[in-house]
């Protein structure tokens, strides 16, 4: 019994040591998860995408907790800005030493990033799978404008390789890159908000599957703004990026195709799309752009 409370604690102070050291636990419990669609600056400049509505259910969510450590891509970031104090967002491993993730998750940073991989709970707490990194190598898309809402990727890039495990394994990139993945059935998954509370990430992993629409249909929703770069999922039977945090992975068949980036605000309205930084945009970017794999 006390070895094992001793281990806990010690594999605690690791990860504070290692990763949070510039993080409180008051930090870790109060980060707020990132949301373009919060940012009252977004909302002056696209009064057209719906902000959060009091009349909209807000349980209407589908989605369900993963089984833990079965997404060992997945990657959650705590990272410090100046407006909210902490801010949460979620990464992509798509090799030892580089995650990706949202142009809009980083580009107000003012410290290095926590970054947490292996983990199903968030904060992670003692969990024997987690790795840490405390990383301040980013690079955000040279594109990236709030204004236009294109190029929302970055990358953060290690020193060192992550070590990589059963719970730690990077993401494949598409081959194809023609490939528009219509009707495909998506996987998105994160520690956004689970929908009922407000401002708080979801303590464990959730996921949520829905397919990808044409970018005719989603411009529909988001007239002017959807760009061949952009890639849609349905948000019929209020599924959507409430579940999966910005930044975040979108995911066919074990291939990473998209970046969560924004929807409308809440991402569970029915009906409403979600769109992400299509990948496949982006490969050239991303092979220059990476950390080498070791
Ligand atoms: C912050 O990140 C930079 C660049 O990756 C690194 O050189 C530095 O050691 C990091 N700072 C801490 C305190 O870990
Ligand atoms: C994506 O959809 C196309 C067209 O229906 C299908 O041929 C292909 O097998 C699907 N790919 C995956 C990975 O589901």
């Amino acid at each position: 019994m006390a070895s094992v409370v001793l281990l806990c604690t010690s594999i605690a102070a690791l990860v504070s040591a290692v990763a949070g050291e510039l993080l409180t636990a008051e930090q870790f419990a109060n980060a707020v998860p990132g949301h373009l669609e919060l940012d009252p600056e977004f909302r002056k400049l696209h009064p057209n995408i719906p902000g959060p509505h009091e009349d909209v259910d807000p349980f209407i969510v589908g989605g369900v907790e993963s089984i833990p450590h079965s997404r060992p891509y997945q990657v959650g970031l705590y990272i410090p800005v100046t407006t909210a104090g902490v801010s949460f967002c979620g990464g992509t491993l798509i090799n030892a030493r580089t995650v990706v993730t949202a142009a809009h998750c980083v580009d107000m940073r003012v410290g290095n990033i926590s970054v947490f991989m292996g983990a199903h709970n968030m904060p992670p707490g003692g969990d024997l799978n987690i790795v840490a990194r405390f990383a301040g190598d980013v690079v955000i898309h040279e594109g990236w404008n709030r204004a236009i809402l294109l190029h929302d990727i970055a990358l953060i890039r290690f020193e060192v390789a992550v070590p990589l495990s059963a719970s730690i394994i990077p993401i494949l990139l598409p081959r194809d890159a023609t490939h528009d993945y219509l009707g495909n059935t998506t996987l998105v998954s994160g520690w956004g908000r689970p929908s009922d509370s407000v401002n708080t990430i979801s303590p464990v992993l959730r996921e949520v599957t829905s397919s990808v629409i044409s970018n005719y249909a989603c411009r529909l929703a988001y007239t002017g703004i959807i760009e061949s770069s952009h890639i849609c999922i349905s948000g019929s039977h209020g599924r959507g990026t409430c579940n999966g945090d910005s930044g975040g992975p979108l995911v066919v068949n074990g291939v990473l195709i998209g970046v969560v980036s924004f929807g409308s605000a809440f991402g569970c309205e029915v009906g409403w799309p979600s769109a992400m930084t299509r990948i496949t945009s982006y490969l050239d970017w991303i092979s220059e752009n990476q950390a080498p794999a070791e």
